[in-house]
């Protein structure tokens, strides 16, 4: 029996941006998916997916989930014309759009492949592959999720636009910092929405670049605070690069709202994470307590799911 996990994640700073090669600060989470292979006497292979979700999460993904170990088996030359196996996915993590669930899925089949067949993959051949992975489920990935699902903590991420190996650099602060995730159900397509934006810049590129240069000075001014420990000027950032992800036009009024409710119950910033257009938000607290507050509010608010996490050491 093989077997393997992948963390899940949190985009602090350069959803969308990142694909263009500008940074992103993104965080693993403490909740993971786990990976289970058994050997079959069948030949082929079978995938059983009893992840926790988001309703009708697995159902839109499904399509995407085929290709995705598809792409996986093809990459690492596993052939099951002549031999059979089940992979039965778990684990802690809620799947839902903005949480890295397809990126933590990809890591952790490939772990479990790494463990039954003996590949000797490391970390980096790991990402590699779960890379390949997330191809199926969007064309175009930069490459954050699988990295930070493949590694955990605070991650520093560039992608290299001429198709080399990305530069990612692991963060570490001298004090945790709290963060309460909030999803709003709806399930969201990577795919779709960051193909709108690559029109929208195709069609009016002043426009993104506008945007794209504020950002970038954001994200460094963001990584400073950071290593600063100053969460009020991190929660400034947030909020501004809420107002910009806004501008590319990939939040919407659900991730808004919760936004709202973060900040008016204590968050020192709140803003949408991943791809957007549903999916989650985040809210950086100052402390546990009001980390807890923020998360009393926004169940009441209606989000589907909240959860608390933190990240930095
Ligand atoms: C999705 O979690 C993050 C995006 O920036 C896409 C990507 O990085 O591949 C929207």
């Amino acid at each position: 029996m093989g077997r393997g996990s992948g963390k899940g994640k949190t985009i602090l700073f350069g959803e969308h941006f990142v694909v263009y090669g500008l940074p992103a600060l993104a965080a693993g989470i403490a909740a993971e998916t786990t990976a289970k292979l058994t050997r079959v006497r069948s030949f082929g292979h079978t995938l059983v997916d009893n992840r926790p979700e988001m309703p009708g999460y697995k159902k839109e993904k499904y399509e995407e989930q085929k290709a995705s170990l598809e792409n996986i088996l093809k990459y690492l030359n596993i052939d099951t014309t002549r031999m059979g196996f089940q992979i039965d996915l778990g684990g802690d993590l809620v799947c839902a759009s903005g949480i890295g669930a397809s990126a933590a899925s990809c890591v952790a089949i490939v772990r479990a492949l790494n463990d039954e067949f003996k590949l000797g993959l490391d970390d980096e051949q790991v990402n590699e592959a779960a890379y390949e992975g997330e191809k199926g489920y969007h064309g175009t990935p930069s490459g954050l999720d699988n990295t930070v699902s493949t590694y955990g903590g605070l991650v520093w991420f560039e992608r290299d636009l001429s198709g080399g190996s990305p530069k990612f650099k692991r963060l570490k602060l001298d004090k945790a910092m709290h963060l309460v995730i909030a999803s709003t159900g709806i399930t969201a397509s990577t795919k779709e929405v960051v193909g709108d934006v690559k029109t929208k810049k195709e069609a009016d590129p002043g426009w993104f670049e506008a945007i794209a240069n504020e950002y970038s000075q954001l994200v460094h001014d963001g990584k400073e605070a950071l290593i600063k420990l100053d969460t009020n000027k991190v929660g400034k950032l947030m909020n501004r690069n809420h107002e910009l992800l806004q501008q590319l036009t990939v939040s919407c009024k659900e991730l808004d709202e919760l936004v709202q409710v973060a900040r008016k119950n204590g968050a020192v910033g709140a803003k949408m994470t991943g791809t957007g257009r549903g999916g989650n938000m985040i809210a950086l607290a100052p402390d546990e307590p009001t980390a807890k507050k923020i998360a009393e509010a926004l169940k009441k608010a209606r989000a589907a799911g909240v959860w608390m996490t933190s990240f930095g050491l």
